[in-house]
């Protein structure tokens, strides 16, 4: 991170379903000139469709299953070891639906980030899309943020928006912005690993 060298940033993807942006990360990773490699996928939930995503790129997968964990500490510090063994640098979040204790955050602040499927600071939370068709707003998108203690709330590297169009449902807005998430996901990873974004620890 950060400098022009061209050894490749390792990130460890966290999810928890299906992993389309997972794959998109994947697919930008394929590139030779792509500045990141993922070196694990970690899943809370071993039945993650985004497991086989990563079996079928022979990526290294691992299940911490939150249930087996008395509390969020001890989850967290079993997440942080996986983490550790297998060398990560970088985190990326990808439909990882557990909240991150602030110890653990703290630990890797300014070296994870989240994708949500609203422009923040607007729309925070699991309904994101419910809430933009009830709010009757013209736009809605997604973003891609550093992850700090609060929810949602860390600084933006990057967004994308689209246009609410008459007649659409929660359903149709989430598959057009779910359309930007898989090409904003990797251009925000990209700045990151080209030393163009970094977070300012104050
Ligand atoms: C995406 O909409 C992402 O923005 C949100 O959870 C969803 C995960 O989808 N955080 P997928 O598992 O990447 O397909």
């Amino acid at each position: 991170m950060g400098s022009a060298s061209s050894i490749k940033l390792r990130v460890a993807v966290l999810i928890s379903g299906r992993g389309s942006n997972l794959q998109a990360l994947i697919d930008a990773c394929n590139s030779a000139d792509y500045p990141a490699k993922i070196i694990c996928v970690i899943s809370n939930k071993a039945d993650a469709y985004g497991l086989e995503r990563a079996k079928i790129a022979k990526i290294p997968t691992k299940i911490v299953n939150h249930k087996d964990f008395a509390n969020r500490e001890e989850f967290d510090a079993a997440l942080d070891k996986a983490l550790r063994e297998c060398k990560a640098e970088f985190v990326c979040l990808a439909g990882f639906m557990r909240l991150l204790t602030g110890g653990f955050v703290r630990k890797w602040l300014g070296r994870i980030i989240n994708i949500h499927p609203s422009l923040l600071p607007d729309f925070k939370g699991a309904h994101p899309h419910e809430d933009v068709i009830k709010s009757g707003a013209k736009k809605s998108g997604c973003t891609v943020h550093f992850v700090t203690e609060n929810m949602d709330s860390g600084p933006t590297i990057l967004q994308e928006s689209v246009d609410i169009l008459s007649g659409d449902t929660a359903e149709t807005l989430a598959a057009r912005v779910l359309k930007k998430e898989h090409t904003c996901y990797p251009a925000a990873l990209r700045l990151i690993a080209e030393g163009k974004v970094s977070f300012i620890k104050k």
